[in-house]
């Protein structure tokens, strides 16, 4: 089977709205320093971008979290393969994902990281797809609500393949 990908968001307009976000962010914690945590690998375009348009003290961490194997389908396998470098208590804290879909990933991720008191924890995912939604969570800041269609791009991949296209698009496949 062919895979086509049709193009969604243009890199252009990524680019605006991520300013857009940055700016929500910017005006929300001021001068306050802030903690990025990024959850790999999916969100790492997403996260270097927005990380470049704050302008509070910013530091940042690594964190990989998978509730998907290859394909497009959920394995209901929500893993950890590799933890925060650095501890959270009572940092301010912003979690950045590439997509909630289920919203199983977040929640795991959110509730482990709370855990560990850090002064505050919010959420800021470039896609939400809630027409799929099964675990409840809330987020702070989002790029583009989109429909229950498989996106790749701009760091989300489908089988790790895609990640790199500088735009957001919807996989097709064609005999
Ligand atoms: P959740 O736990 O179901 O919310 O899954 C979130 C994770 O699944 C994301 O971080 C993505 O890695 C992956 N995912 C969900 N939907 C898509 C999609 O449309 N394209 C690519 N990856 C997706
Ligand atoms: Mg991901």
């Amino acid at each position: 089977m062919k895979e086509i990908v049709h193009e969604m968001f243009s890199e252009e307009q990524v680019a605006e709205r991520i300013a857009q976000l940055a700016g929500q962010i910017n005006e929300k914690y001021r001068e306050e320093p802030l903690h990025l945590i990024c959850i790999l690998r999916g969100s790492v375009f997403f996260f270097t971008e927005l990380a470049k348009r704050l302008t509070m003290p910013v530091t940042i961490d690594f964190m990989a979290a998978s509730s998907y194997e290859d394909g497009t389908v959920s394995t209901g396998k929500l893993e950890i393969r590799k933890d925060l470098d650095d501890p959270i208590e009572g940092r301010h804290c912003l979690i950045v994902e590439d997509i909630v879909d289920t919203g199983k990933t977040l929640c795991m991720v959110k509730k482990m990281l709370q855990a560990r008191n850090p002064a505050s924890l919010e959420i800021c995912a470039l896609l939400d797809k809630p027409s799929r939604r099964e675990a409840e969570i809330e987020t702070e800041y989002i790029g583009y609500e989109v429909p229950d269609q498989f996106i790749v791009g701009y760091g989300l991949d489908y089988a790790q393949k895609y990640r790199n296209l500088p735009y957001i698009g919807v996989l097709e496949f064609e005999e």
